[in-house]
C-alpha cells in the first residue's frame, strides 16, 4: 500500500495531520523518523525498527539550518530528495514530511528548547549551537506528527539521550527508542558525511571505530581509565587532522566518571579529517565484580 504523500505534497503539514488524524481514528500505532536526507541503509534500518513497533510510519527529511553553525555545512550537506524518497517507499516507510523552512522557522520566530544534563559538555564544547536546535526542531516535528514512537540512532548517542531527556523533561509522552549503529565492513559508522571523504580519507575514517575498540577493549580488560584515555587520545592525534573529544562517560545520564567500574560506560570520540567531522561511540560493559 503506498499512502506516502505525492513528492509535490511533501511539505504540507495540514496533509500530514489529515494523514495522521486518519490513523489515529482507526486506532493505528505511529512511528517516527526524523532524518536530514540523504538516506543510507542506517537510516533505512531505523524505519525498519519503527515498522515493528508501529502500525504506520513516517519518515521526515529537513535539513535543519539551526543546528548548523555559520561556517558549519549546511550550505553542502547532501540534499537527494527523490532518491531518498524511493529508498523509503521501497522500505515500507508509510509516509515522508519534508518541511519548508519557512514553515519550519516563520518571520518573527522566537523560542528554542534550553537544555542541560545530558546535552552538556562533548559535542556542546564544539557545537555550542547544536542541540537546542535539534531539540527545538524535533519537538516541533513531535508536535506536527504526535508518533506514539519514534526511533533515533545510537550512532549519535549524546543526541539519543538528549532527546530522552526533553521528552521525559516536557512530558510529551512519546517512547523514544535507540537502534544500533550500522557499519561498514571495516567498522565505519554509515554517515551522509561521509560522502565528503576523499578514497584516502575514507581509508583513515575507520581509524575512529578501531581506537574506541581498543580503548573499549581495554577498559573491559580492567585497565585503569586515566591510562586508557590517554592511549586513545595519542592514537587518535596521530591518525587524525584535530580531535575534538575521545571520552568515557556513565551510558545513562552521560555524566563524567572517574574509574570504569560496575556501571555501563561509552566510549564517545569526535575527530575531524580533511573537511569531515567524524563522531562514534560504542559501549563500554561494566567489570565482572564477582
Ligand atoms: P541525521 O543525521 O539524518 O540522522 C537521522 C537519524 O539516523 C538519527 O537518529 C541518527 O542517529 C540515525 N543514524 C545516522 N547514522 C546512522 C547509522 N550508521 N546507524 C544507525 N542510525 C544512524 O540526526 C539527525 O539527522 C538530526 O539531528 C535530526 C534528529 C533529524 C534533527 O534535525
Amino acid at each position: 500500500m503506498l499512502t506516502h504523500l505525492p513528492l509535490s505534497a511533501l511539505s504540507d503539514t495540514q496533509a500530514l495531520r489529515a494523514h495522521i488524524a486518519q490513523w489515529k481514528s482507526e486506532g493505528l500505532r505511529v512511528g517516527f523518523v526524523p532524518t536530514m536526507g540523504a538516506l543510507h541503509a542506517g537510516h533505512i534500518s531505523l524505519i525498519e525498527t519503527a515498522l515493528r513497533h508501529a502500525d504506520r510510519v513516517v519518515a521526515s527529511i529537513f535539513v535543519n539550518p539551526t543546528q548548523f553553525a555559520p561556517g558549519e555545512d549546511f550550505d553542502s550537506y547532501p540534499r537527494t530528495l527523490e532518491a531518498d524518497a524511493q529508498k523509503l517507499v521501497e522500505a515500507g516507510c508509510h509516509l515522508l514530511y519534508a518541511p519548508l523552512a519557512s514553515d519550519m522557522y516563520p518571520q518573527g520566530f522566537a523560542t528554542t528548547v534550553s537544555l542541560d544534563g545530558p546535552a552538556l559538555e562533548l559535542e556542546t564544547e564544539f557545537r555550542p549551537h547544536f542541540f537546542a536546535g535539534v531539540a527545538t526542531v524535533v519537538s516541533k516535528l513531535f508536535q506536527r506528527v504526535r508518533p506514539d514512537v519514534a526511533v533515533f540512532g545510537q550512532k549519535d548517542f549524546q543526541q539519543l539521550r538528549v532527546i530522552e531527556r526533553m521528552t521525559l523533561d516536557l512530558d510529551l509522552d512519546i517512547e523514544i527508542m535507540g537502534a544500533p549503529t550500522l557499519r561498514e565492513d571495516d567498522g565505519l559508522a554509515l554517515s551522509s558525511r561521509n560522502a565528503y571523504l576523499s578514497a584516502q580519507e575514507r581509508q583513515t575514517a575507520a581509524q575512529l571505530y578501531a581506537i574506541l575498540n581498543e580503548l573499549k577493549d581495554r577498559l573491559e580488560a580492567g585497565k585503569p581509565l586515566s591510562e586508557c584515555l590517554f592511549q586513545a587520545r595519542e592514537k587518535a592525534q596521530s591518525v587524525f587532522d584535530s580531535v575534538d573529544y575521545i571520552a568515557v562517560r556513565d551510558e545513562a545520564t552521560l555524566s563524567a566518571i572517574e574509574a570504569h567500574g560496575a556501571r555501563p560506560a561509552r566510549a564517545l570520540g569526535a575527530v575531524k579529517l580533511g573537511r569531515t567531522r567524524l563522531i562514534d561511540n560504542l559501549p563500554v560493559h561494566g567489570l565482572n565484580q564477582g
